[in-house]
């Protein structure tokens, strides 16, 4: 069953991550506190078997890691989910050694005003950021979901860290287990979905990539994906394609339709406000990193049906269905 909460959800993407680096406390913080519905954390495992969040187990490009000399010996190269990844990773850290690290801003050129907060925040566990999410919901008085997502499961399991079991214990832990809790699991792995299912009521959220397992969200695949899961979530350019020759937003696919009818949720992933990620037609002027009608694009993913968005800016997210619910359209006017 899923639960009683506004929709179509506004789902923090690594937090509010367009103002605050990603996967941060902070950046948690500011997505509850500009209304989203749920906060997203990608979690991998450390050494010692401590969910944490990060976008990958590699984390140069999102901690100070490559900086800090006492890790430099702990430099590899590790073939994860099929390719060759050079780096540190969070499996040959143990949490205290994670916890010294600090995070920082991953997209610099896109989102200069977020490095101000580089080297202020930690790595955060799971525990602490369904403690937040916790202590939130009751200063605020209203239910913040949690949409946390395994990633590289079958990697993480074959090096005996199986993340399964551990994000089961914390959410059951926080009292985040039953059928109506505001929490969905989501994984790119079929597999991965389908040993959860008969081990957890909460919804489950197939992840499908535009250059991934497409044969998923065919009206064949959406029905196979509807026997072990709840929803899925796609990349945009599933639910909207683009027109091949210009770059901008073409007529929306089958997918909703074809999802709604076998019962599936579809949220919809990733919208963020820079030019750099907008179609053309929305884009302002010709700086990737300045601002388009990212309010014009949410529209075209609500007015296609779509049931929830992930989103880097949850306030224009949340502009964007408050003026979708009231049924005004809006159009940029410059
Ligand atoms: O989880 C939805 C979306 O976040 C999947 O993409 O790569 O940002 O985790 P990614
Ligand atoms: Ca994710």
């Amino acid at each position: 069953m899923l639960q009683q909460l506004p929709e179509p959800l506004v789902i923090a993407h690594r937090g509010a991550s367009g103002y605050r680096p990603e996967h941060t406390l902070a950046s948690y913080r500011l997505a509850i506190a500009l209304g989203a519905d749920y906060i997203e954390p990608d979690l991998v495992s450390t050494r010692d078997g401590v969910l944490v969040a990060r976008h990958e187990n590699e984390i140069s490009r999102t901690t100070d890691v490559a900086g800090r000399g006492e890790f430099a010996n702990r430099m590899t190269t590790k073939l994860v989910d099929g390719r060759d990844r050079s780096g540190w990773f969070t499996e040959d850290f143990t949490l205290a050694e994670l916890k010294t690290l600090r995070a920082v801003e991953r997209l610099p050129e896109l989102r200069p005003r977020n490095t101000r907060y580089d080297g202020r925040y930690d790595v955060p566990t799971f525990d602490e950021i369904l403690r937040l999410v916790e202590e939130e919901s009751v200063r605020l008085d209203r239910s913040v979901g949690v949409y946390p997502e395994t990633k590289h499961p079958s990697y993480f399991a074959e090096l005996g860290l199986a993340l399964e079991e551990p994000l089961l214990s914390s959410l059951s832990r926080h009292g985040l287990d039953g059928p109506s809790s505001p929490v969905f699991i989501q994984s790119f792995e079929p597999g991965n979905l389908q040993w959860l299912r008969p081990r957890t009521r909460l919804p489950l959220v197939q992840l499908v990539c535009d250059t991934g397992r497409v044969d998923l969200v065919t009206s064949t695949g959406l029905r196979r994906v509807a026997t072990y899961a709840d929803a899925v979530g796609v990349a945009k350019g599933l639910v909207i394609p683009l027109h091949p020759d210009t770059g901008t937003i073409g007529d929306a696919s089958s997918v909703v339709a074809d999802a709604h009818a076998v019962g599936l949720r579809v949220h919809v992933w990733t919208l963020r406000d820079e030019n750099h990620y907008l179609p053309n037609g929305y884009r302002r002027g010709t700086d990737p990193a300045a601002t388009g009608d990212s309010i014009e694009e949410a529209q075209a993913f609500l007015d296609a049906g779509v049931d929830g968005i992930f989103t880097d800016h949850p306030d224009t997210t949340l502009e964007a269905r408050r003026l979708h619910t009231s049924g005004i359209r809006t159009h940029a006017t410059t």
